[in-house]
């Protein structure tokens, strides 16, 4: 591992991270004589509305602003900070942003002083910066994925000269290590080991907005998860768009089988997951990986994202159903009591009724313990938006219904077979449900509700399952 310096992605220079946390020292001056004059501490207002490598994003984002000197408010109106996190996967994604950042208007009018600030990969498209330049001005910050570590720079000078910054790189720029964080959970933890996609699926923005893969050094990786354990953090997620093709710019030593084995050594780390695999890139290797190594969970969520071969082929997924249906069978093979939750999309542009029965019988032979469900939305600069045979609003959504139910029957079905069965559940905290205090999840995780004791938060415990429902499970400490 020695090398793995030489050969890793480009870094952001150590001297531009010593500058941002220059600006991050006299934003902190600034805020603390604001306090005195004020009574209060300054408040920002952060939301995310994308994915997991989103939300991890607005934990570094809130990690400088709490080396600024910020604290973290509930709602936009008694923030000095406001800051969205955006996400452009679908449309609804987008239009929820816009509709947030129209009813800041008012507030910024009353307020000027606030500031307003979009980030994330809706920024990363021109033509949405130049809309919020043209329809909502009362923004003071825009800035892209490519460069979320200059965010104290970029406040630093809004601050200073009360007018928009606006600063959008292109192109995927280097990995920036050394930032602050601040984690929103104190037992699970977000540890993104690579960014950007090289797939280009033909209905995804995903690559245009994140740019080409680039793999974080494992040595990076490996000393950011053992401070974790060491901050008794339990489990540790590993992220990327596509996490199966890790290493893959670094050399050909380092894969991310190799990479797991060397997390599975990690003193307090118990369990570890990741997410997003690709069917196309889930090695033998891997799967061997996952057997051997103890603390990687029985969990694999695997999008197959359509049934049907020729769709796939139009998606540009680069696996049939039957290469699917196979790797599936290798998988189970070797680690028999895997949970598999899967992403689907249903009316994609030319999905015929045949197609979709294709998707349903799927379902049926795979038997997914969970499938998150998407009606195709079309963006714009991707192939398939271009195509003429785009699937009616009205047939996308009574597919949509049919999948659920098919889905929801075996969702069921597999819980109901925990039934008396004793799980290892990792104690998370209280419970939305009024009933059963107290909520965890298995390590196929699943969500279990239980009466349980403040204690018991961030162990692990033994729970017998003595209910199921669709989406969660219930028990007695065992
Ligand atoms: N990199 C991951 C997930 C990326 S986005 C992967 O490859 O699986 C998460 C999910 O959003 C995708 O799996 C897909 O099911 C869905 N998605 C992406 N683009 C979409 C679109 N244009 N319309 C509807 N769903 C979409
Ligand atoms: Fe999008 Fe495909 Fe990349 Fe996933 S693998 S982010 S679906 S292009
Ligand atoms: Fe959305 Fe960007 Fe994630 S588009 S799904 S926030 S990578």
């Amino acid at each position: 591992m020695e090398n793995s310096k030489d050969r890793g992605n480009i870094q952001v220079a150590p001297e531009e991270i010593a500058l941002q946390y220059k600006y991050m020292n006299d934003i902190k001056e600034i805020n603390a004589s604001d306090e005195t004059n004020y009574g209060r501490k300054k408040k920002v207002f952060l939301q995310s509305f994308g994915c997991q490598m989103n939300e991890n994003d607005s934990e570094r984002l809130l990690g400088m602003l709490s080396e600024m000197g910020y604290i973290e408010a509930n709602k936009a109106e008694d923030s000095d900070v406001v800051i969205f996190n955006t996400c452009c996967v679908r449309e609804n994604a987008e239009e929820k942003v816009y509709g947030h950042l129209g009813a800041l208007k008012k507030q910024k009018t009353d307020n000027p002083d606030k500031i307003i600030a979009v980030c994330g990969c809706m920024m990363q498209q021109g033509e949405v910066v130049d809309h919020i330049r043209k329809k909502y001005r009362h923004v003071d910050i825009v800035f892209g994925t490519h460069n979320l570590h200059k965010f104290p720079e970029l406040l630093y000078r809004t601050i200073n000269t009360k007018s928009t910054v606006i600063d959008v790189m292109e192109s995927a720029g280097s990995i920036a290590e050394g930032m602050p964080i601040e984690r929103k959970d104190a037992i699970k933890a977000w540890v993104t080991v690579m960014y950007g996609c090289n797939n280009f699926c033909s209905y995804c923005i995903v690559p245009y907005v994140r740019g080409r893969e680039r793999s974080r050094n494992i040595d990076d990786i490996v000393n950011e998860i053992t401070v974790l354990g060491q901050q008794n953090y339990k489990e540790i997620t590993l992220l990327g768009q596509n996490v199966n093709s890790y290493g893959k710019d670094l050399g050909n030593e380092i894969s991310f089988a190799k990479l797991i084995r060397e997390i599975n050594h990690i003193e307090g780390i118990e369990r570890i997951r990741f997410m997003t695999s690709h069917p196309k890139d889930l090695s033998e290797e891997l799967i061997l990986a996952m057997r051997d190594c103890d603390k990687v969970c029985e969990h694999l969520h695997l999008p197959i994202q359509a049934g049907s071969t020729r769709i796939l082929n139009d998606m540009n997924r680069k696996y049939s159903k039957e290469n699917y249906i196979e790797l599936v069978s290798k998988i189970r093979e070797e680690i028999p009591d895997i949970a598999l939750t899967t992403d689907i999309i249903v009316g994609y542009p030319g999905e015929t009724e045949e197609d979709f029965e294709h998707t349903l019988d799927v379902l049926k032979k795979v038997r997914f313990d969970f499938a998150y469900t998407f009606l195709y939305s079309k963006r714009t600069g991707t192939p398939a938006a271009k195509s003429s045979e785009q699937v009616s609003d009205e047939v996308k959504k009574q597919r949509f219904e049919k999948l659920l139910e098919v889905q929801n029957k075996i969702s069921k079905e597999i819980n109901d077979k925990l039934l008396g069965k004793v799980e290892e559940v990792l104690v998370e905290g209280l419970s939305k449900n009024s009933i059963w205090n107290y909520t965890g999840r298995t390590r196929a995780n699943k969500i279990v509700n239980f009466k349980g004791s403040k204690e018991l938060v961030g162990r692990l415990i033994n729970v017998k399952i003595t209910g199921t429902q669709t989406w969660s499970l219930e028990g007695e400490i065992y």
